[in-house]
């Protein structure tokens, strides 16, 4: 990593979603210190305020992505745009409750559109722009009662590959990390709740249930996920457009 001011990212301006925690934190805190400068959006305010006190360069803003009226309002003169936040939520589509569904979906894949859209003009005046989107090894795969998530990641990457084609003739890119299981706050809470629903040891939970389908049997770390995403905005990345990356421990070689 590099001074702020000399930075690969000095002058550029970001935005990250779900910024204050996990993968989103990683991925601001790596931009800040390319130089960036970068707005942490959450809907936890504290969050991204504590983000923004350890790290210069990193400015809060609170927005609920579910609120696509409050999406339009957020700045749109941005080089960097990582569309990162998520949530999960688990049932069987019979139980899954449509009010759910929708609210995943505004965030995961309308919330993503919006900005999008919105920071693209910005983007093609500079003749340069990223467009990362931390989509999922569930962006490419399907499992059991995930059915919000795994419809809205199979969105975002359709979403991705379009913003590639129209974004290609003025030197802007877009394209799809796809992670295994990161050790995050999100994970973290589904291991408990697997625990407590199987009836065994969170470390069985890992092993036997997360880590069955991954070759690497080990949890991906935040860090890892911001390193790739910075191979996505650094001197290789003019020609790596409309793809999906797997960062997925071996899952989809099988
Ligand atoms: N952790 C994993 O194993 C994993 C794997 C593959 C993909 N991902 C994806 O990575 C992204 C980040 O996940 P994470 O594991 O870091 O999660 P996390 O729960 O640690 O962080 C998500 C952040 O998003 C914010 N957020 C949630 N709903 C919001 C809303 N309505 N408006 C604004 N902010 C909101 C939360 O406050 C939180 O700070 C998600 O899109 C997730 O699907 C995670």
């Amino acid at each position: 990593m590099s001074d702020r001011a000399s930075g690969p990212l000095a002058g550029r301006t970001a935005l990250v979603t779900g910024a204050g925690s996990g993968i989103g934190a990683a991925v601001a805190r790596r931009l800040a210190a390319d130089g960036a400068t970068v707005h942490a959006v959450d809907i936890d305010l504290d969050r991204v305020h504590a983000l923004a006190e350890d790290h210069p360069g990193v400015s809060p803003v609170q927005c609920d992505l579910s609120d696509l009226a409050a999406v339009d309002a957020l700045p749109a003169d941005v080089d960097v745009l990582v569309n990162n936040a998520g949530r999960q939520h688990v049932s069987a589509l019979p139980d899954f409750d449509p009010e759910i569904f929708s609210q995943i979906l505004r965030i995961m894949l309308e919330a993503p559109f919006r900005l999008i859209r919105r920071t693209l003009p910005h983007m093609y005046d500079g003749g340069w722009g990223r467009v990362i989107n931390i989509s999922s090894a569930h962006g490419l795969r399907a499992s059991p009662f995930k059915s919000a998530y795994v419809s809205a990641k199979h969105g975002l990457e359709g979403l991705s590959k379009v913003t590639a084609l129209e974004g290609a003739a003025h030197g802007v890119t877009s394209n799809c990390i796809n992670p295994a299981y990161v050790r995050t706050p999100l994970v973290e809470a589904q291991i408990t709740d697997q625990a407590r629903t199987h009836g065994i040891g969170e470390d069985e939970v890992i092993e036997k249930i997360m880590l069955t389908p991954v070759a690497v049997k080990r949890l991906i770390e935040p860090d890892e996920v911001a390193e790739f995403a910075a191979l996505l905005y650094g001197p290789a990345s003019a020609s790596i457009t409309g793809s999906s990356l797997t960062q997925d421990g071996g899952w989809s070689a099988r």
